[in-house]
């Protein structure tokens, strides 16, 4: 969906021209490599509000260089009948992460975003519900029969469907095999830069739109250049 840096769009005669040496390695990058950008959260905390809506300022300035994701804290339960899992804020909030995980995996980044801020605007005390769902699926033109989200969140936009139950249970696993106990916590390539619980928290550089735009730049220059490094 997303294009190559705007770099690799270039002539090579034009980047070996004009570009620094270092420019230029990282402009013959055949495929550049996107930043992972995963924030661990619990659809109706305030603070995975927050720092969502945050993100949504960091985003457009970073877009072509990462693959943003959510990873969602709950635990399993078998005693759950209708999910296995236990949110925090209740079964809507499981709904909510389950309506979210079926967006992400079958819209691009830019619909399935639009989607989860639609949803956050609604208030959170409404995150997770159908109607919301399938209202914000309408705002971020998902077409929810034809896309493959409603048959994974289940069609009545319950986010009860199997497939996005399943998701769940796997994004479950995937937070905890991180360590990643507390909504909302940052995570760049791997690296657990910044929480945001009540207040901010164990954020080394800093947490403003800038901070972590700075942060994400020097990822990417990290996991580009090292990849030319070894060609
Ligand atoms: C983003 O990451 C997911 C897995 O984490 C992968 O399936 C997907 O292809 C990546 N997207 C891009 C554009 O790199
Ligand atoms: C597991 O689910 C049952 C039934 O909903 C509930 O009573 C119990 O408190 C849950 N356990 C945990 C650890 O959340």
């Amino acid at each position: 969906m997303f294009v190559k840096g705007i770099a690799s769009l270039l002539p090579l005669s034009l980047v070996a021209v004009y570009a620094s040496p270092v420019a230029v390695q990282h402009s013959w990058s055949a495929s550049t490599r996107r930043v992972p950008v995963m924030l661990g959260v619990m659809s109706r905390c305030p603070d995975a509000l927050l720092c969502e809506t945050l993100f949504d300022n960091v985003i457009p300035r970073v877009a072509d260089k990462i693959n943003i994701s959510l990873a969602y804290i709950a635990t399993l339960n078998a005693s759950d009948t209708e999910f296995g899992v236990s949110c925090m804020h209740g079964s809507e909030e499981c709904a909510g992460n389950v309506q979210q995980l079926c967006a992400a995996k079958y819209t691009p980044m830019r619909t399935w975003w639009e989607f989860v801020m639609c949803q956050n605007y609604h208030g959170r005390n409404h995150i997770g519900t159908s109607d919301v769902a399938l209202k914000c699926a309408r705002t971020a033109r998902i077409d929810w029969e034809g896309s493959g989200v409603g048959q994974c969140a289940g069609s009545d936009g319950s986010g009860t469907g199997s497939e996005g139950v399943q998701l769940l249970k796997d994004s479950i696993r995937l937070t905890e095999s991180l360590g990643i106990t507390t909504s909302c916590t940052v995570v760049i390539n791997s690296e657990k830069v910044c929480i945001h619980d009540g207040t901010w928290k164990r954020c080394e550089n800093g947490h403003e739109v800038k901070d972590f735009v700075d942060q994400i730049e020097a990822a990417y220059q990290k996991l580009n250049g090292q990849s030319i490094g070894s060609n």
